[in-house]
């Protein structure tokens, strides 16, 4: 059968676009120029065009040059991490999910539901990184939350610096692989959790705000095997407006 849409979905930006008008010119040029207006093999094409869907997911586009995170995370880390390791799980997801019962559901569904395994560990990667990367700024316009984020975090943790205190330690003492986050449960409280290999907190029903990478894919190239000294600086190019839209 033929496949039609195209979905694209990145936590922050979820959007889908279709590629039907696109065939749809494709094939009124074909059977105009062919003169097989009635032909039935065009009228089924575009019959089924609004029946078939293919889910595609695609990298998240930086809101920054590659090297503007230096000295923080350099270029040669930006280049490897996103351009290398999240496009293999983007690949590896895109290839996976064609024809089974993920084929046409959107990042967060799949990470939350599905079991463990290939699809769920490309889902969970795509999703973790897509968080990672548009979090961050090269100048962030300001130091630490505000507004409704900030209330919470005081609230739940007693201070930002209390805050970030618990948070680095989760970082850096997870152990092997895997990721720490700060999210929000249905009722507004804030957790900080730590996920192992590719899991996120969708999960378990949280709804992730800040997530700091620790695989050392993403710090051993600058910092070796430094984990708390990449931890430490990550705090400066943290986007706080972004982390904020988060929490609805
Ligand atoms: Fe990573």
């Amino acid at each position: 059968m033929l496949a039609i849409y195209t979905y694209l979905h990145a936590p922050c930006v979820l959007k889908q676009k279709t590629l039907e008008g696109r065939l749809n010119n494709l094939s009124a040029s074909a059977l105009y120029k062919n003169n097989f207006k009635n032909s039935t093999i065009m009228k089924s094409l575009l019959l089924t065009t609004s029946i078939f869907t293919l889910m595609m997911y695609e990298m998240p586009k930086l809101p920054y040059a590659n090297n503007a995170l230096e000295p923080v995370i350099s270029q040669q880390t930006i280049d490897f991490h996103y351009g290398k390791h999240l496009q293999t799980y983007v690949n590896n997801l895109n290839g996976l999910v064609p024809g089974t019962e993920f084929g046409n559901k959107d990042l967060v569904t799949i990470v939350a539901t599905a079991p463990d395994g290939a699809v769920f560990n490309n889902a969970g990667q795509v999703l973790n990184h897509t968080l990672y990367f548009l979090q961050f700024a090269p100048k962030p316009a300001k130091s630490e939350p505000t507004g409704k984020l900030a209330e919470a975090i005081n609230r739940d943790f007693g201070s930002f610096e209390n805050f970030k205190k618990e948070f680095s330690a989760a970082a850096v003492g997870l152990f092997g692989s895997g990721w720490a986050w700060l999210s929000a449960d249905k009722n507004g409280k804030l957790v900080i959790t730590k996920e192992a290999n590719g899991s996120n907190p969708v999960r378990a029903g949280l709804t992730p705000l800040l997530g700091f990478d620790v695989w050392e894919h993403s710090y051993y190239l600058d910092y070796q095997n430094r984990r708390a000294d990449h931890i430490a600086a990550l705090w400066s190019i943290i986007d706080w407006d972004v982390v904020g839209s988060r929490l609805k």
